[in-house]
């Protein structure tokens, strides 16, 4: 993939995040995913590449912008195959809460898998204990195996996972064996990236999540050397024929990292809106408006902090 393309989409995802931050709080999560949808697509038509939007805000009868199959960018330059997220956490910004993101995981064509929009169990960690986590394990075994790879008591293990009654028994279970766990409203993307940034303090992520939100941590993950393995867990009927079209016949498949992003061509860029356990949010100051980046690059595997000072009457 081309360097300077990577460094391109901070671009689209700080202006993105920046549209979403102006509604922290104010009670409209519409407002605030239409208006980091309309930015991230305004300036990826400003990058010489051929995008393919593969995994967007839905179907194209059901979103007007960003939709799956919809071409982005001046159609000149390298093709590539994009999962976006222009705001994850779309109800954290509506009330003020913790953890949102602006997301692009980007790949050549038929690198990231085409997921249907609906649930999958995960199960991430970072590198050091990638290769002994296990989704057909039980969560007691998988959490005494992380805490010997990384050797720490179990006692000290941190699992961050969705506040979600469908994963009180995965939370039940992990404090019975004496780990900790932080439930979070909103946001397993950054939460499963987090267990690859030893600063995060988050060792798991445990519990099912977005299907979509897979494929953009799953990047990110490989790049990083983590792990994580997701099992498709179909919230409804229709769901398991879309799976079905997609050629998975074994609905129980585990989908480990590499399944879902394939090769050494990809890239993850996000800006955060709101902090969060990746990224620091969007900052207001009276003259500029500080944003806060990570960039990664899975060929060279360089990881990129980027903060920007953006002038207040530039960003329009
Ligand atoms: P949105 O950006 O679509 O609001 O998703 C936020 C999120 O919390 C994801 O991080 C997570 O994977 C998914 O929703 C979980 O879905 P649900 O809220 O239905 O449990």
């Amino acid at each position: 993939m081309d360097r300077n393309l990577a460094l391109e989409f901070v671009r689209v995802t700080e202006a993105a995040a920046i549209a979403a931050a102006h509604w922290v709080g104010r009670g409209e999560k519409n407002k605030a995913d239409g208006a980091a949808v309309d930015e991230m697509r305004k300036r990826f038509n400003n990058v010489d590449f051929k995008g393919t939007v593969v995994i967007g805000e839905g179907e194209k009868d059901e979103a007007p912008m960003l939709y799956t199959g919809e071409k982005v960018g001046t159609g000149l330059g390298p093709e590539m195959d994009l999962a976006i997220d222009p705001l994850e956490c779309t109800d954290s910004v509506a009330h003020g809460r913790f953890n949102a993101l602006a997301v692009i995981a980007a790949g050549p064509p038929k690198s990231l898998l085409h997921a249907p929009d609906t649930y999958m169990d995960k199960l991430a960690t970072g590198p050091e204990a990638a290769k002994v986590i296990d989704l057909d394990n039980s969560v007691t075994n998988n959490i005494k195996k992380v805490a010997k790879a990384i050797g720490k008591d179990i006692r000290e293990i941190t699992i961050m996972m969705l506040d979600r009654e469908r994963n009180y028994p995965i939370m039940n279970e992990a404090r019975s064996v004496g780990a900790r766990v932080r439930l979070i409203t909103d946001g397993d993307v950054a939460a499963a990236i987090a267990t690859c940034i030893p600063e995060s303090g988050i060792d798991l992520l445990m519990g099912s999540g977005g299907s979509t939100e897979s494929v953009l941590a799953a990047v990110a993950l490989k790049i990083l050397g983590g792990e994580m393995l997701s099992r498709f867990r179909p919230k409804k009927e229709a769901d398991i024929e879309k799976i079905k079209a997609m050629g998975i016949k074994n609905l129980k498949k585990i989908f480990t990292a590499s399944d879902l992003a394939r090769g050494d061509e990809l890239t993850f860029t996000a800006t955060g809106v709101i902090d969060g356990p990746l990224l620091q949010g969007i900052i207001f100051r009276k003259n500029r408006i500080i944003t806060h980046s990570i960039v990664m690059r899975a060929k060279s595997k360089t990881i990129r902090y980027i903060t920007t000072h953006h002038h207040l009457h530039q960003v329009k």
